[in-house]
């Protein structure tokens, strides 16, 4: 796990932008934490670094919403699914098929949903309510081998060199 720490919503993008860099056609990024964490911000960032010229905003409403980039960029957010089953009907696995990278906020209530090849970014709160814990784990063969590149990446938000594994 590569343990990191933002001090603004602002560094948050950016070390969001910074991820995308090492971003892969299929890719998929999971987006945990609480109501308000950061977690569309996190996306912002992406979108960003991936070169998406739109405002990416909260697709709450829309569960889906696709914008062009240097990779084309899925973002979800399945906060409001019910069921399982409903994550299926969105067409999840078309969308990871493609060419594309998929960002999905609330990505771990649907794990049983998802293959097991991501990279999971959990977004806490800390005591200063501007700051933000941002761990990074990589799960499964697209991601684990980008770990190292991962801590390279993001280097200037690390809190702990030695986090445990996640
Ligand atoms: N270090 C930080 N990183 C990210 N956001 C921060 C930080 N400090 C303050 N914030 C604020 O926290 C809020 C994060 O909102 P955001 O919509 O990204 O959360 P979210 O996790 O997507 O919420 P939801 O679960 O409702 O989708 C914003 O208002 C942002 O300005
Ligand atoms: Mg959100």
């Amino acid at each position: 796990m590569v343990e990191t720490r933002t001090t603004s919503v602002d560094a948050t993008r950016a070390l969001a932008a910074a991820i995308a860099e090492l971003a892969r056609p299929g890719d998929l990024l999971l987006l945990v934490g609480d109501l308000g964490a950061g977690k569309t911000a996190f996306a912002q960032g992406f979108g960003v670094g991936l070169g998406v010229d739109e405002p990416i905003t909260s697709p709450t409403f829309a569960l889906v919403q696709s914008y062009p980039g240097r990779l084309e960029l899925h973002h979800l957010d399945v906060y409001r699914l019910d069921h399982l089953h409903e994550a299926i009907d969105l067409g999840l696995s078309e969308l990871l098929d493609d060419e594309s990278v998929t960002l999905i906020e609330w990505g771990d209530t649907i794990t049983a949903a998802l293959p097991r090849d991501y990279l999971e970014v959990r977004v806490r709160f800390a005591d200063d309510p501007e700051e933000r814990r941002i761990e990074l784990c990589p799960v499964g063969p697209s991601w684990q081998p980008r770990q190292r590149a991962l801590g390279v990446a993001v280097a200037e938000w690390i809190d702990d060199e030695g986090a445990p594994p996640c």
